[in-house]
């Protein structure tokens, strides 16, 4: 008898530190009307000063417990590419705050697709028997990354966690994961990245500090001619990324859809990272899927990387928009580049999904 993992749980956080547009457009050149056409977003959460990606992941992960009605998982596995240091892994010090003791726990790196990564990831462990309980965050902190100058980044990311419980299960109940798709380019490398903080740049990094490295004294900047203060930036070609993020989002439902056997008109809820409400209309239009079988929470906010996908589910079935018994598929698209999806019948939680915390709640951190 086959063993699938099965959503169980479902919470999600965001820090209270809210930016809108016109916050940004006191300080960058643009304005409302551009962000809110072109994008889709009206305002951004972001982390306070002291404040990490772990501090988000908690949360979301705690409220994905409650949900769950249970206090314990015998996995984490953290969905991000803001960790809150290079090294170690931001998953074994969550795993540590949620009092979830000595359990296996580590980092997935995907980008904005993260999270799908992360969740194909625990599902395999727990249907090989590795894990019979999965706690899977995605969380990002892209606030603490943008160039400050830059309003093509700045207006479109911000900061949040969301998570899920899976347990073992049957696969044909309810909440069951499966029609795993993932993709990945990396020719298309340059398209959205990060450049500092790993060992190409380390060798600049030696040089900028006056330092030698393997015995060679090296000049700062690599060979690209980036100087070291700023890449630690994300950078982003957005007109390709858009292009690329259409076409390969489509792509993986489409395979998810076929794995699954379900025609694309029998999906209820599509969805999508929530990169720019564009991205998605022009994705549903692809796949002729109706508007409102869409879900979507980017104009409250914006692009959070990992976060996006937990995020936007317990947004929509906290408002009831996502409901037992929908055939929903998720599909993310993000850096790398990386594409991925997945399909579930949704399931009726013990104890409801736990939205993101609104901009009246209190801190908790
Ligand atoms: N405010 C005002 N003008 C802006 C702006 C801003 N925040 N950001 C860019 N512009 C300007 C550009 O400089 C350009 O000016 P120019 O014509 O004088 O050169 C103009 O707006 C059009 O730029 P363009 O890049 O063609 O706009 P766009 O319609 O493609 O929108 C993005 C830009 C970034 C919103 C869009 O390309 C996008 O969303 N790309 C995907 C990004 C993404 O989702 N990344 C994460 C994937 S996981």
């Amino acid at each position: 008898m086959s063993r699938a993992a099965v959503v169980a749980g479902l919470g999600a956080w965001t820090p209270p530190t809210l930016v809108t547009n016109d916050d940004l457009a006191a300080r960058l050149d643009t304005d409302d009307e551009w962000i809110r056409t072109r994008t889709g977003i009206r305002q951004r959460h972001v982390v306070g000063p002291g404040q990490a990606t772990s501090d988000l992941a908690v949360e979301a992960g705690r409220r994905a417990l409650a949900s769950a009605g249970v206090e314990r998982a015998g996995l984490l596995v953290v969905a991000t590419s803001t960790p809150d240091q290079p090294l170690p892994a931001t998953a074994p010090q969550v795993a540590d705050r949620l009092g979830l003791g000595t359990v296996p726990a580590f980092d997935v790196s995907a980008v904005c697709t993260g999270f799908v990564y992360a969740l194909a990831t625990a599902a395999g462990l727990i249907a090989t028997g590795v894990a019979d309980t999965a706690l899977v965050i995605g969380a990002d902190a892209f606030s603490t990354i943008l160039d400050p100058a830059d309003r093509a980044t700045r207006v479109l990311f911000g900061d949040g966690a969301g998570a899920v419980l899976l347990r073992a299960g049957s696969p044909d109940e309810p909440g069951a994961l499966d029609g795993v798709h993932l993709g990945s380019d990396g020719s298309q490398h340059r398209l959205i990245e990060r450049p500092g903080g790993g060992s190409r740049t380390g060798a600049a990094l030696a040089a900028a500090a006056g330092g030698q490295l393997n015995g060679q004294l090296l000049a700062a900047g690599d060979a690209d001619g980036h100087a070291a203060a700023h890449d630690g930036y994300l950078t982003m070609q957005g007109r390709a990324v858009f292009a690329q993020a259409v076409q390969r989002t489509a792509e993986t439902v489409r395979a998810t859809a076929e794995r699954l056997r379900w025609p694309l008109e029998a999906i209820d809820r599509l969805v999508l990272h929530q990169a720019n409400a564009r991205i998605s209309a022009a994705v549903g239009q692809r796949l002729g899927t109706p508007a409102d079988r869409l879900v979507s929470n980017i104009d409250r906010v914006g692009n959070t990387a990992a976060a996006s996908i937990p995020l936007v589910l317990a947004d929509a079935a906290a408002a009831g928009d996502l409901r037992p018994g929908h055939r929903v598929v998720l599909a993310g698209f993000g850096g790398g580049l990386t594409w991925g999806s997945v399909g579930l019948v949704w399931p009726r939680l013990r104890g409801g999904p736990i939205p993101a915390a609104g901009p009246s709640d209190s801190p908790t951190l």
